[in-house]
């Protein structure tokens, strides 16, 4: 059944019908189209524009359709223009004349604009909630793991020793950050579009604000054109979506190093890895590959979104159709993602005693060795050129700083004296850095805590 057919002498070609349909991938949201008409119809019936009856028997056909929809009897009918005609038309069918009553003082763009932000809002909260599962484990690790010494590096290159907390801790960071993005976004979305019409509200008196707080909104929205023509939120979206696979793609980067022969930092678990078919000696980081990947097509959903809107007059316009399928691929890619990475961290091992040789075999201390000299008097520039000296003897002899002897040490500097194996042993360095935000075990289980704190404050957004 078409809502529009009453103007038309001719019926639509064929490929049109096929190319304006969009309810191959509207049908997702059948639950918020029911849960946004049973509010429509619950105020038109207050405001006396329909009757208690009509108002009933509308509301049990619909929660008839959603039972049917969900058990399986009813399929949704992909000859039909798009959800909301689909819901309609059943509806009709099944309680007659009052079915026809459904879409008085509304329009589908106002209709749409509702149930984008009802999928959206749900959307947001389950992201966020993965998000804060993969929190969780990141914060097992770090806690069990403020010992675990490890280099931290610079340019790809080892620069100074940390811990794997500590490094696990700058992605709990990012990660909070974006749930944060993500509640901002929520707050500043969560205003109600319906009644706003097709374009210029109705001549009905609608209670707007009525249906926003049945619907769980702050409020209604405050200019009807915006209401129907406001794809922001989805924008700002698709950017902290893009931000959260970004930072997804980073640290997968690092654990697929981190799992290559070269560095055997960590082992992904089976469950996590993959085979080659030709060489029986391989096991692939794929999912971390995959991630890493996937980071492409959220970005481009951004891209493809930002494009659709630039030239777009007021109000509502056929283009934004197109805002559907490429969010909800960005939807289900982010949550795949996170969850499959949540998953190989949980059950990812560690090998603490690869990553402490691999610190000692990279001058991460010869810092604290400048530092050293400094402490006993020595100007920093000059330090830094004595230790230069250090590394240069110990390449040559492929040793590290803590293997050479104290007359080697005094043959380069007079100023060495027992102490300096304390003074850069790993542990030392990192203790030593107890600023807050940094490596040192004090200050790591002070963040620690703190962030133990947010996640017990913070289990939801909203
Ligand atoms: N399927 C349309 C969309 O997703 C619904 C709104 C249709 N409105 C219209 N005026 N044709 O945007």
């Amino acid at each position: 059944m078409k809502l529009w057919g009453g103007r038309f002498t001719k019926e639509t070609d064929q490929l049109v019908n096929q190319f304006n349909a969009s309810i191959s991938f509207d049908q997702r949201f059948y639950k918020q189209d029911i849960r946004g008409s049973v509010a429509h119809v619950t105020m038109l019936a207050k405001q006396g524009i329909i009757s208690e009856e009509d108002k009933t028997a509308i509301i049990d056909g619909l929660n008839g359709i959603l039972n049917d929809i969900e058990s399986g009897s009813l399929k949704i009918d992909d000859t039909q223009e798009d959800i909301h005609s689909f819901i309609e038309a059943v509806l009709t069918e099944r309680i007659g004349e009052p079915g026809k009553r459904l879409h008085t003082g509304r329009s589908r763009n106002d209709q749409v604009a509702l149930d984008m932000k009802l999928y959206t809002r749900d959307e947001i909260i389950e992201i966020d909630s993965l998000v804060y599962e993969l929190m969780c484990v990141l914060i097992d690790i770090m806690e069990k793991n403020t010992e675990t010494f490890m280099p931290g590096f610079t340019h790809l290159q080892k620069a100074q020793p940390i811990t794997l907390a500590h490094h696990m801790g700058a992605y709990f960071e990012m990660f909070k950050r974006d749930r944060q993005r993500l509640s901002d976004i929520y707050k500043r979305m969560n205003y109600c579009p319906l009644g706003s019409g097709a374009l210029a509200g109705t001549t009905y008196p609608l209670d707007r604000e009525y249906t926003a707080e049945l619907l769980d909104f702050y409020g209604a929205t405050l200019n009807s054109m915006d209401s129907v023509a406001d794809r922001d939120y989805l924008i700002e979206l698709l950017s902290a979506l893009s931000t959260i696979m970004m930072h997804l793609s980073r640290f997968s980067e690092e654990i697929i190093l981190w799992n290559s022969n070269e560095y055997k930092f960590v082992e992904i678990d089976d469950a996590y890895s993959t085979g080659s078919s030709i060489m029986p000696q391989k096991k692939n980081p794929d999912i971390a590959e995959l991630v890493r990947g996937k980071t492409g097509r959220v970005y481009g959903a951004l891209m493809s979104m930002l494009t659709t809107m630039k030239g777009i007059p007021l109000a509502y316009n056929k283009d934004m159709q197109e805002d559907k399928e490429l969010t909800f691929d960005a939807f289900d890619t982010v949550k795949g993602c996170v969850n499959l990475f949540t998953g190989m961290m949980k059950t990812i091992q560690f090998n603490a005693d690869v990553m402490e040789k691999s610190t000692r075999h990279g001058f991460t201390n010869a810092t604290d060795a400048a530092d050293y000299l400094v402490n006993h008097g020595v100007p920093f520039r000059d330090a830094h050129g004595i230790v230069g000296q250090l590394v240069l003897f110990c390449i040559d002899k492929n040793i590290a700083l803590d293997d050479m002897t104290l007359e080697e040490y005094k043959a380069i500097s007079p100023v060495f004296e027992e102490d300096i194996y304390d003074a850069i042993s790993i542990k030392t360095c990192v203790d030593k850095r107890i600023t807050i935000g940094a490596p040192g075990k004090d200050a790591m289980d002070k963040v620690i805590t703190l962030n133990k704190d947010y996640l017990k404050a913070n289990k939801t957004i909203v």
